[in-house]
């Protein structure tokens, strides 16, 4: 697919780099058009390397093939990353006095704009009517989010992730059928999915609690594609570092027990995944007031109370839908990893475990992962690479089963 990246001149604009990267990963070609104050933020080399297409901002270059009306008849997906309020000004009025505008006015491909701007600007009215006409006019926007700014503020106004904006863009084209693998092109239509991400906490007192270093990163990147899959998607979130997908519905837990309530509300769904990193143990009497050392002593010692298991619970209850879980395990023999996960799917009763391997480092936060898919039969899948695609082959070995599974129940309503 040609798709047209915009750049407005903001802080944001170098995460434009990163979208572009993906794009042109995922197989796309990919062209820049920056503004000329968006130059000033990233350079054109930059820009020309990842997109690996020549990139200017001018209209008067390479005039003979009418370069604004070439890539914008071309164009099959308009991105505009960040988009400034200036930008968000100039489409909502038309104005094509430089290579974006025209380019934008010269085609008719969908429009994903990401806004990015701090909050006092963001709340103008003058912004907010011209975010409205352009949303009457069919125009898509991401985000803007809230979050840490440029400077030491935080609040609404920060871009939407840079894999955010790119993967709502790319569900919004055929939903998402330029996508590579089969869990782009709707191997999840029609289907519900239920995924848990992120790590339990329990609490000791109103202050402290005992925790883990899952960011969520994994299990919100299944969710994501499973959405892109065409799923309809429900994120149980325990206190995620990572921002909530757009297009998905999200339940904020924060404890093992309000974890377990939120998925035994949800267990009914085609698929269930559990990758959260739940609190196998939870305080036994958490205190109301905050503790001091002076009520501590000096040797404290904290009584804990086994946690129930979630995925057990979801998987050996009468079902007939599909549930995952996930096990992260420190093993670094292979064949005893191996075991562990069999092990593990069995004791579950899970029909799919997911498998990788982590360490102290290893695994947690980290760009990319490696892992393999168990069944009852052995390993079904392997996938490495970064978490957004391996988060893919997970939703393609999940949807392959589910697959599977319709074939050999001819009759059954297709879950
Ligand atoms: N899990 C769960 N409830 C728990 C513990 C784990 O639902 N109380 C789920 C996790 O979400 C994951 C899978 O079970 O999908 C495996 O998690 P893991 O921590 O590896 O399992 P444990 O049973 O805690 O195994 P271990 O004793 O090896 O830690």
């Amino acid at each position: 697919m040609r798709v047209v990246v915009g750049i407005s001149g903001g802080i944001a604009a170098y995460k434009a780099a990163l979208a572009i990267r993906e794009l042109v990963q995922a197989g796309h070609d990919v062209h820049v058009v920056p503004t000329a104050s968006a130059l000033r933020f990233i350079g054109r080399p930059t820009l020309e390397a990842l997109s690996r297409n020549p990139v200017t901002d001018e209209v008067f270059d390479d005039v003979a093939s009418v370069r604004h009306v070439a890539l914008g008849q071309q164009a099959d997906l308009i991105i505009v990353l960040p988009a400034t309020a200036n930008t968000l000004a100039k489409l909502a009025h038309g104005l094509a006095d430089d290579l974006l505008g025209t380019t934008i006015l010269a085609s008719r491909a969908p429009l994903v704009l990401a806004p990015a701007m701090h909050t006092e600007m963001w709340e103008q009215p003058a912004v907010q009517a011209n975010v409205a006409t352009l949303v009457s006019r069919g125009v898509t926007l991401v985000g803007p989010v809230a979050g840490q700014l440029t400077g030491a503020d935080s609040g609404m106004g920060r871009m939407a992730e840079p894999h955010e904006v790119v993967s709502a863009a790319l569900a919004l084209v055929d939903g998402g059928a330029s996508q590579q693998g089969t869990a782009a092109r709707g191997a999840l239509a029609g289907r519900t999915v239920v995924v848990s991400a992120g790590g339990t906490r329990e609490p000791i007192d109103p202050v402290r609690f005992l925790g883990n270093r899952s960011s969520g990163a994994m299990g919100v990147a299944v969710a994501t594609a499973a959405r892109d899959a065409g799923a309809a998607v429900t994120l149980v979130g325990a206190n995620l570092d990572v921002p909530v997908p757009t297009g998905v519905e999200h339940v904020s837990v924060e404890t093992t027990a309000q974890l377990a309530q939120a998925m035994q509300a949800l267990a009914d769904a085609d698929v269930v995944v559990m990758a959260a990193a739940v609190a196998d143990y939870r305080v036994d009497e958490v205190s109301a007031g905050k503790r001091t050392k002076e009520s501590w002593g000096e040797t404290p010692t904290l009584q804990l109370a086994l946690n129930p298991d979630i995925l057990a619970q979801l998987a050996q209850r009468e079902r007939t839908n599909l549930v995952v879980g996930f096990a992260a395990e420190t093993e670094a023999d292979d064949a005893a990893l191996l075991e562990r996960g069999r092990a593990k799917l069995a004791r579950k009763g899970a029909d799919l475990l997911v498998l990788n391997r982590v360490g102290h480092t290893e695994g947690f936060g980290d760009v990319r992962t490696a892992v393999r898919v168990l069944d009852a039969s052995g390993i079904v899948a392997e996938s490495r690479g970064d978490k957004v695609s391996v988060a893919r082959d997970i939703i393609d070995a999940i949807a392959a089963r589910l697959a599977a599974h319709d074939r050999s129940n001819p009759t059954e309503e297709p879950r």
